[in-house]
């Protein structure tokens, strides 16, 4: 029987379903969530098969009442939540220039990519909090990084960037609850977002994500990682 329950979004391909897997092989009972029953069944089917805990719950990050019902019923078959890892995002217009770049695809950026993780740490703190474990994995983007930001991708850039802003805020708002919430870039991995020729592996992108989900007492928050290591905002 497992200890740790987590929830991974948008784990029916790439890297969330990576996530899932490792933290599963790590004994880790799995809730793995996806906005498509059929797509999410299959792929929870998939690490079921291979003996480990996982179960399956949809999961649209845009949609409030879906967010609420999958943390409700996780809480009541669980009774606790200790891991959150917000993966799902979406990436449009990244070579559209930031002159050109429509609002609309803005607003749905930020609903997916932040929006969607805000409410998922607000349905989910008060619940570790009953606890006193937490811990909280964003999966963002160097594309976020105001350290080095560049042209073209406006929308994905701020939508990453303001994740980070949820990061900060939220992990100064816990401290004393032992709830880690960090930021993290998994590299360029070859995924359908990032494509096949992208030089990391999806294993390779996991390993940070899975690290910061099972950190020790005491470790890191409100940071921003990349390989394991703090990188700047
Ligand atoms: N790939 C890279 O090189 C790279 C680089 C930096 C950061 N990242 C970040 O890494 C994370 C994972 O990316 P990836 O490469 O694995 O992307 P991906 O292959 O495109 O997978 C994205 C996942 O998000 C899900 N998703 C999209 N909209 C959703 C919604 N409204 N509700 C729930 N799930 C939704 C997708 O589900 P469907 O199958 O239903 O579409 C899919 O499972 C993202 O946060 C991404 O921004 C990726």
């Amino acid at each position: 029987m497992a200890t740790h329950i987590a929830l991974v979004t948008g784990a029916n391909r790439g890297l969330g379903l990576e996530i899932a897997r490792q933290l599963a092989q790590r004994g880790i009972h799995v809730v793995l969530t996806a906005r498509s029953e059929e797509k999410g069944q299959a792929a929870a089917a998939q690490l079921q098969a291979a003996g480990w805990e996982v179960s399956f719950q949809q999961l649209d990050v845009t949609q409030p009442e879906s967010i609420q019902r999958a943390v409700d019923t996780v809480y009541a078959q669980f009774g606790r939540v200790d891991i959150l890892v917000n993966n799902a995002a979406i990436l449009l217009g990244y070579t559209t220039p930031g002159l050109q770049f429509p609002v609309a695809t803005i607003r749905e950026l930020m609903e997916v990519n932040t929006y969607g993780p805000l409410l998922l740490c607000q349905a989910v703190i008060p619940l570790m909090q009953q606890h006193n474990y937490g811990r909280i994995v964003n999966i963002s983007s160097r594309a976020g990084q105001l350290a080095s930001m560049g042209a073209a991708s406006l929308g994905y850039r701020m939508s990453k960037a303001a994740l980070n802003v949820v990061t900060r805020v939220l992990a100064a708002e816990v401290q004393g609850y032992n709830i880690l919430i960090n930021s993290m870039s998994p590299g360029h991995i070859r995924t359908d977002m990032g494509g096949p020729h992208a030089p990391r592996s999806p294993e390779q992108g996991a390993d940070t994500a899975v690290w910061l989900a099972t950190l020790p007492d005491g470790g890191p928050s409100g940071q921003f990682f990349f390989e394991r290591e703090p990188i700047p905002w």
